[in-house]
């Protein structure tokens, strides 16, 4: 195993030393993509060579087609999956197996009218129990016909990647396509960003060029990111005096770790006149805090020394650099700057670009919001939860998918309540109320991972099986399990909680109803028992058989099992003994050794004395008979 990581960490650097123009493909050491057409049903590998997988590792929903599939470049690009309300409010894409660390996430979503309802939905998408996306109806006439691409960076740390959509008004969720490709954990800086956060894409520009890579062209992009054409950014005034710069040389510093930036991007550029500024206006949401990464490299030739080309960066009329591109890295070779812009006051982030001598000169701009980690549910708590849906058979219209309680803005599994830990870390699950849902399965033992619930509501369903000795945790204190099938017995751990209403009835329980939880009456709690045909001990109940208590024996009558086998033992000993003995005797019958002889010749005597004995009673009561009153 380390051999191999060890041979291809020095295969890549091998690579990257020799020629950058060479192809790094396979010395990138972030192998794993997956590439899944929603709603597709066969591997279908798209004009770009990139090979897209039939739908799989989603929670529940329907397949569609969009209604003018002709009008789709992408063979993917033309079937969906959607969420209608019988799927349940939330539905996911769990891609399974993941190694931790960072992932590009890229999706497409498109209505197209799939459903001739010509309403396009609302609903929220969710990326690692975070909402990234909201899509609200009427989405815009061209986003509604011809679908849009999303991506964002979000590290995995659960070895597995949950996208997540929720509804909104019954509208169903759409998803065209599901992108993930694993990319280096310290690229954009994370290092000092910190893992909590998610990166969404607000506009990645590539300046004097159209829209390529995956997706888009066969130009390469190792984290799979397209970039898309400056110009609709680019703020009206200094429109006129705009010049494209292309070059076909190579440009030294790019596809280099962390982050893998295509040369492509360096090999054009926007330039303006002497005296101009370049400006652009980007959309932003005044909530967030946005990362801004410049892209440069000298690709003029005329210009050959430092000081040639030199700019200001403004941000919102705040000159916050000033860069000389030759002077940082020379010419043909990338150079790349960032930013945080925080405390945003309008939903506008201006970006220009000014001139200290020379030409202003962009190759790319990205703009990415810092979305905060929302919290998540503790992981046991999770993976009891996944149990408890499986033993009760939790059926698909309750949307039980993803994580119980998060995203926070999202309502939590549906009959779950929760809250947040007492640190305010993570969520854990507080209630489950699931009365009368027509339920028939069984209560997983895993239940005793929510040492945090405090009432259970089961009643009213067709539950069975017994109940789990797991049930009872400290926090418990109301719980009502009654009109179900329940058999056994009531576990001796559902005294240790500080129960306040114990609904137990109409089951079929059996055994004895431990003392301590009867006595939750007598606490000022209430306690229902009735119609448990089997239960027997709690006083309006009967007597329990001796030694009888919770379908086995008790205390009590293990000690008496304990003595009454000691007292069986002791007996058994004796017949052995016995038996010994009459052993002894046959064995020795024919060959009698001196001792054992006597011991013969002593219980001969002893039965001739008996006989004796008994002529002698036989004669004196033939003697008193015959004169009673005759002394002897
Ligand atoms: C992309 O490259 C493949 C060969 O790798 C070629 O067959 C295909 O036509 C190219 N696609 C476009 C749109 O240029
Ligand atoms: C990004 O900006 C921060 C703060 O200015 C700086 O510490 C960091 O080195 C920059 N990262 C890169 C890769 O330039
Ligand atoms: C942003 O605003 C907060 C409080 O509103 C302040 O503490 C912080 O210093 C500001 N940050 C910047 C970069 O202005
Ligand atoms: C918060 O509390 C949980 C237990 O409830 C504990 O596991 C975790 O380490 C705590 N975190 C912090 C930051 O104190
Ligand atoms: C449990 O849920 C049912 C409805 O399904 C309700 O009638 C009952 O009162 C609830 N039990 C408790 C203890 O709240």
């Amino acid at each position: 195993m380390s051999v191999v990581l060890l041979l291809s960490f020095s295969l890549f650097y091998l690579y990257s030393s020799i020629s950058t123009a060479q192809s790094p493909s396979q010395s990138y050491p972030y192998g794993i993509s997956y590439h899944i057409d929603c709603g597709g049903s066969t591997e279908l590998t798209d004009r770009f060579n990139t090979a897209w997988q039939a739908d799989r590792f989603y929670t529940g929903g329907s397949t569609a087609i969009v209604s003018e599939p002709l009008r789709f470049k992408h063979p993917q690009e033309k079937t969906l999956r959607y969420f209608p309300p019988s799927s349940g409010k939330k539905n996911c894409y769990v891609i399974p197996n993941l190694p931790n660390g960072r992932y590009y996430v890229r999706t497409f979503t498109v209505y197209d009218n799939y459903d001739g309802k010509s309403h396009s939905p609302s609903f929220d998408a969710s990326v690692e129990g975070t909402v990234v996306f909201s899509w609200r109806s009427p989405w815009q006439e061209d986003l509604a016909r011809s679908g849009a691409y999303s991506d964002l960076f979000a590290f995995v740390s659960d070895g597995q990647a949950d996208v997540c959509f929720y509804s909104i008004a019954t509208d169903p969720p759409v998803i065209g396509s599901l992108e993930v490709v694993q990319v280096d954990p310290s690229s954009y800086d994370s290092g000092e960003i910190g893992q909590g956060y998610i990166l969404v894409n607000y506009g990645r520009l590539s300046c004097g060029s159209g829209q390529w890579g995956p997706g888009f062209s066969n130009d390469t992009d190792l984290f799979g990111r397209s970039w898309q054409s400056d110009s609709d950014f680019r703020v009206s005034e200094s429109e006129k005096s705009i010049k494209t710069v292309v070059t076909k040389n190579a440009i030294a510093g790019t596809e280099k770790s962390p982050n893998y930036f295509p040369m492509r991007l360096y090999q054009t550029a926007v330039a303006v006149g002497d005296k101009e500024e370049l400006e652009y206006e980007l959309e932003v949401d005044a909530k967030l805090d946005y990362l801004l990464w410049f892209h440069f490299a000298e690709i003029d030739s005329t210009v050959k020394k430092a000081g040639e080309r030199v700019f200001d960066i403004l941000i919102n009329e705040k000159n916050v650099k000033r860069i000389d591109i030759f002077k940082e890295v020379g010419s043909f070779h990338a150079y790349s700057w960032n930013y945080t812009v925080k405390n945003l006051s309008s939903t506008t982030l201006s970006v220009k670009l000014v001139t200290v001598a020379g030409a202003v000169l962009l190759s790319g701009l990205e703009n990415y919001a810092l979305v905060p980690a929302d919290l998540a549910t503790v992981p046991e708590q999770v993976n009891a939860m996944k149990a408890l849906k499986d033993s009760l058979k939790i059926p698909d219209r309750m949307g039980w998918n993803g994580d119980p309680c998060a995203p926070t803005t999202w309502d939590a599994w549906e009959g779950v309540t929760c809250h947040k830990n007492k640190n305010g870390t993570a969520l854990v699950i507080f209630q489950i109320d699931l009365g009368s849902q027509g339920l028939k399965g069984s209560i997983s033992d895993q239940i005793s991972l929510l040492s945090n619930l405090v009432s259970l509501n089961l009643s009213s369903n067709s539950l069975g099986g017994t109940l789990p000795d797991g049930l009872g945790q400290k926090s418990l204190s109301r719980l009502d399990l009654s009109n179900n099938q329940f058999t056994g017995s009531i576990p001796e751990t559902l005294t240790s909680s500080s129960l306040q209403l114990v609904l137990l009835n109409d089951n079929s329980l059996e055994g004895r109803v431990p003392e301590e939880l009867y006595s939750v009456g007598v606490h000022g709690g209430a306690i229902d028992l009735s119609g448990n045909k089997g239960l027997c001990g709690a006083p309006p109940l009967t007597e329990c058989p001796l030694f009888w208590e919770n379908g086995g024996l008790s205390y009590k009558g293990k000690i008496a099992v304990g003595v009454s086998s000691a007292f069986v033992f002791c007996m058994l000993l004796l017949v052995v003994y016995v038996i010994c003995l009459r052993r002894s005797r046959h064995d020795y019958d024919f060959g009698l050794p001196q001792d054992l002889m006597s011991l013969y010749a002593k219980r001969n005597r002893y039965q001739r004395q008996k006989s004796l004995m008994n002529l002698e009673m036989e004669s004196q009561h033939a003697k008193a008979l015959q004169s009673p009153s005759t002394p002897r």
